[in-house]
This record gives structure tokens, C-alpha cells and sequence, in this order.
């Protein structure tokens, strides 16, 4: 049985394959020679809120021939104290595949342990793997090979996505840079864990010279809303801007994985002049996953 629960636990192959994919699904939209969810109902098992992921799956699951069906935590029995591993079981007699957003990466785990069908990690508080492969996906669209190129993170250097940044790093050979004050880079057991081109610095400056992607992510993810001021505080002078920006390769590419708050991460001019490429990175929510379905159902 194979599930998508991080990008830490794929290989280079999957990863590859997963990005082939979504160039075939990209390309064949709306004509898709095979339907390999026909037939099925996902359930999509939400604790946090979401526009691209909800979606991208809504319409990937359905494009690829299934049906879905939307659960907010909040709304089934799961959200009044009711286990995992008793909501997985239900489930996992009923669906053919589940998508779930929530906090710990244990939970995520611990479904796709007992559910007994296709699990994919749509957010914890620990990765965000769908993001990061369409993420990838955009980088190759835009600028061909990842290999020898400088990806530098800027912001929440703790949050799922960077962490996710970090594994991504050692699989596919890249430099990775962060960006983050005290406090705010990734762990040093995680950074061990993956091995690879992770340097992480205080300084903004020296980490966007040269780069040749500037990325960020909101500085209050889901679940840390009650340290917002101080988030704030801590993380103003990291914010991607036109200063920034100026320091990077010409061209570099400026990424977010969205929702973005201007003013804060990313100013306002940053932002609209990429909005090319950061919402060709949202579309790509929905080529990447798609491919990620059909590579579970293979
Ligand atoms: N980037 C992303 O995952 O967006 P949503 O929270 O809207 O799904
Ligand atoms: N780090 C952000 C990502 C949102 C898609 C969060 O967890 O809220």
C-alpha cells in the first residue's frame, strides 16, 4: 500500500516520477487516456482550512474519474474527541483513498496505519509534501534542472513547508538556504536527518545573493495563531522585497506557496510583479497531485 505522507519518506525515483507526471497530466488535461480513480470515493478529511489543496483535489479526484466527499473535522465525530485510529478504520472500510490536512504528523501517520487505503499528507504542522512537489514542478517549468541551483527560504525557517524545502534539498541536490532569525530555523535533528545542502543563516542578505529562487511562507502558520505578535516582531526585517529581490540572480524566480499576506512576508509590488509564477504554482497544486494519485493507484 503506498501513501504520500511526506517528502522526507520518498525517494529521488518517486519524486522524479511524480514530477514526470504532472507534466503528462499538465499537458493532457481534459483528455486524459486513463481514469485511474474510476469508480472510487476520497474522502478528504480536513482539521485546517484551505483554498488550493481543498480544490485541487476536489477537481484532480474527479478529473482522474472518482467522486469525493469533504469532511471537515469539525463536523464528524472525529472533532468531538473520537480516535484516529477508530475514524480510520471507518473509513477505511467505506472510501478507496483519503487526503487529510490536520496538525501533528503522527496523526496523518497513524490514519494511514489503520485505514488500510491510500493516505495522503495534505498539511501538518511538520510537512507540506503536495506543496513542495508542485513547487518543484513550477521551478523545472520555469528553469528547466534543480540540480546546482541555489533555493533560498526566507521567513518561518521552522514551518511544514521549509521543513519540507529541507528533505527536498537532500533528494534532489540543490543548495538550500534559510533565512530566519533565532528560533525559526529548522531543527537541528531534522537538518540532520536529511543530510544535503542546508545552510541556514541569520543574515538575509547573504543568503538572497546569487539565488536563483527566493521563496516564502506566512510567518503565522495554521495552529500558531496565539504567538502572532510575537511572530510578528521577530520575523519583520524578513520579509522578500524589492531590496531583496535586487540581490538574487537576475530572473531569479520569487515563490509562495500562498495565502500571502502583503506587508508582512512579501510586499505588495514583490508580490504582483510574480504573480505569474506563484500562481502558476498554485495551478500546479492540481497537475502535481493528480500525478500523485495515479502514482498511488499504479
Ligand atoms: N498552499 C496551500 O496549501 O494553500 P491552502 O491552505 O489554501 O490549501
Ligand atoms: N505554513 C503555512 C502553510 C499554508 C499553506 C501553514 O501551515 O499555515
Amino acid at each position: 500500500m503506498k501513501h504520500l505522507l511526506s517528502i522526507e519518506s520518498l525517494s529521488a525515483t518517486v519524486i522524479e516520477s511524480i514530477l514526470q507526471g504532472s507534466a503528462v497530466m499538465k499537458a493532457s488535461r481534459g483528455h486524459h487516456t486513463s481514469q485511474p480513480l474510476q469508480g472510487q470515493v476520497w474522502a478528504m478529511l480536513f482539521s485546517k482550512a484551505s483554498t488550493r489543496t481543498r480544490v485541487s483535489f476536489e477537481v484532480g479526484i474527479r478529473e482522474l474519474g472518482g467522486q469525493t466527499l469533504f469532511l471537515p473535522a469539525s463536523e464528524i465525530q472525529l472533532g468531538r474527541g473520537e480516535p484516529i485510529k477508530d475514524t480510520a478504520r471507518v473509513l477505511g472500510r467505506m472510501v478507496h483513498g483519503a487526503v487529510f490536512r490536520t496538525f501533528g504528523q503522527n496523526e496523518v501517520e497513524e490514519f494511514a496505519d489503520y485505514a488500510g487505503i491510500p493516505t495522503i499528507n495534505a498539511l501538518t504542522d511538520a510537512e507540506h509534501p503536495c506543496q513542495i512537489l508542485a513547487d518543484l514542478f513550477t521551478i523545472r517549468e520555469h528553469r528547466g534542472d534543480l540540480a546546482g541551483k541555489v533555493v533560498t527560504f526566507i521567513g518561518d525557517g521552522a514551518c511544514n513547508v521549509a521543513n519540507s524545502w529541507v528533505f527536498a534539498a537532500a533528494k534532489l541536490g540543490f543548495e538550500l538556504r534559510i533565512a530566519a532569525p533565532k528560533g525559526f530555523h529548522p531543527a537541528s535533528e531534522l537538518l540532520a536527518r536529511a543530510g544535503g545542502r542546508v545552510r541556514c543563516m541569520e543574515d538575509v542578505a547573504e543568503a538572497a545573493a546569487g539565488s536563483d529562487v527566493l521563496y516564502t511562507d506566512v510567518w503565522v502558520s495554521m495552529g500558531k495563531e496565539a504567538e502572532s505578535a510575537e511572530r510578528l516582531e521577530k520575523l519583520k526585517g524578513y520579509q522578500v522585497n524589492g531590496t531583496v529581490t535586487r540581490l538574487a540572480k537576475p530572473g531569479a524566480l520569487v515563490m509562495h506557496c500562498l495565502p500571502a499576506y502583503r506587508g508582512k512576508e512579501i510586499d505588495e509590488a514583490t508580490f504582483e510583479a510574480n504573480a505569474g509564477t506563484i500562481f502558476d504554482q498554485a495551478e500546479n497544486r492540481l497537475h502535481a497531485q493528480k500525478a500523485v494519485l495515479a502514482w498511488l493507484r499504479d
